[in-house]
């Protein structure tokens, strides 16, 4: 099989610099993209998401606002903070990392954050608008990966095709469902619960892995020719990161398959930043 590896960074590149043209022009007419960052704690994964967050602004040309809170920061300043950056005419996106500490209520938060400002997608009102049909902040993972299908496999139609998501989670899976629905396709979620995964994900011809559990979608799980997309990020025993997926065995059988590191990653911030471009135009009306 001539497997197509569907390579994370290219497109998220494609995607970072359409949106830095974009943002050039608007900076023309006086409009400056902004993103306010919270993270609360010193999680070092989490400092890195950050930085990488920030990063991303700098290269597109958005203005980034930093809050990095002491680990012992109550919820009632955390919520402070967000209903001042609520209220500012000169913020678009508000972005708070999680994990946050287990003295704070993640929901709590994830309610503060005004539905136009919530970049993260991940305010019910936004996820309401996405299982409706209505115009909303899409939850970034999901929405990179349908930019993988549509960039990443050539002459590729997801309209119609069977398409099988393994996890349920608010971030990944349920919404990808939903998006996969808006393109057409026939969607099951499978999870933990599922009885005979390995029959359910066969009739896949689009395969979504995001369990979390290292390498546990096998070639005996995957149709030959269909397109893998492994949303794992895991640590195996000797240290390395790999996917939900065995990428050794399920790439000699599968059409397009994305590796880990390098596929999904990658699609998350590119979207981040396209929420943000979009937060900003929604903002100039
Ligand atoms: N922690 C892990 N992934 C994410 C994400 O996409 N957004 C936020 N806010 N926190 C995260």
């Amino acid at each position: 099989m001539n497997t197509k590896i569907i390579d994370g960074k290219i497109i998220s590149g494609q995607i970072k610099d359409e949106l830095k043209e974009k943002t050039a022009l608007l900076k023309e007419k006086g409009i400056e993209v902004t993103l306010a960052v919270i993270l609360v704690g010193a999680d070092p994964a989490s400092q890195v998401y950050v930085r990488n967050k920030k990063r991303a602004c700098e290269y597109i040309g958005y203005r980034s606002l930093s809050y990095e809170l002491p680990e012992d920061t109550s919820e009632e300043e955390l919520l402070k903070l967000i209903d001042e950056l609520n209220g500012r005419k000169d913020v678009d996106g508000i972005l708070v990392q999680m994990p946050l500490p287990k003295h704070i209520d993640e929901k709590k938060v994830t309610l503060a954050i005004s539905p136009d400002k919530d970049v993260d997608g991940f305010h019910p009102m936004n996820v309401g608008a996405l299982c409706v049909g209505d115009k909303g902040f899409v939850s970034c993972t999901p929405a990179g990966i349908i930019q993988l299908l549509k960039r990443g496999v050539d002459g590729f139609d997801i309209s119609g095709k069977e398409c099988v998501i393994v996890g349920r989670s608010n971030i990944v899976g349920k919404p990808m469902a939903l998006l996969m629905l808006r393109e057409n396709a026939t969607v099951t979620i499978a999870h933990s619960r599922t009885k005979n995964l390995e029959e359910v994900c066969k009739r896949a011809d689009i395969i979504i892995a995001a369990v979390g559990k290292a390498g546990m979608i096998t070639k005996d799980h995957v149709k030959p020719g269909a397109v893998v997309i492994d949303v794992g990020i895991n640590r195996s025993e000797d240290g390395k990161l790999c996917g939900d997926v065995k990428f050794d065995e399920v790439s000699e059988i599968a059409s397009a398959i994305t590796p880990v590191p390098g596929g999904v990653g990658p699609m998350t911030i590119a979207m981040l930043m396209y929420n943000c471009y979009e937060a900003a135009i929604m903002h100039m009306n």
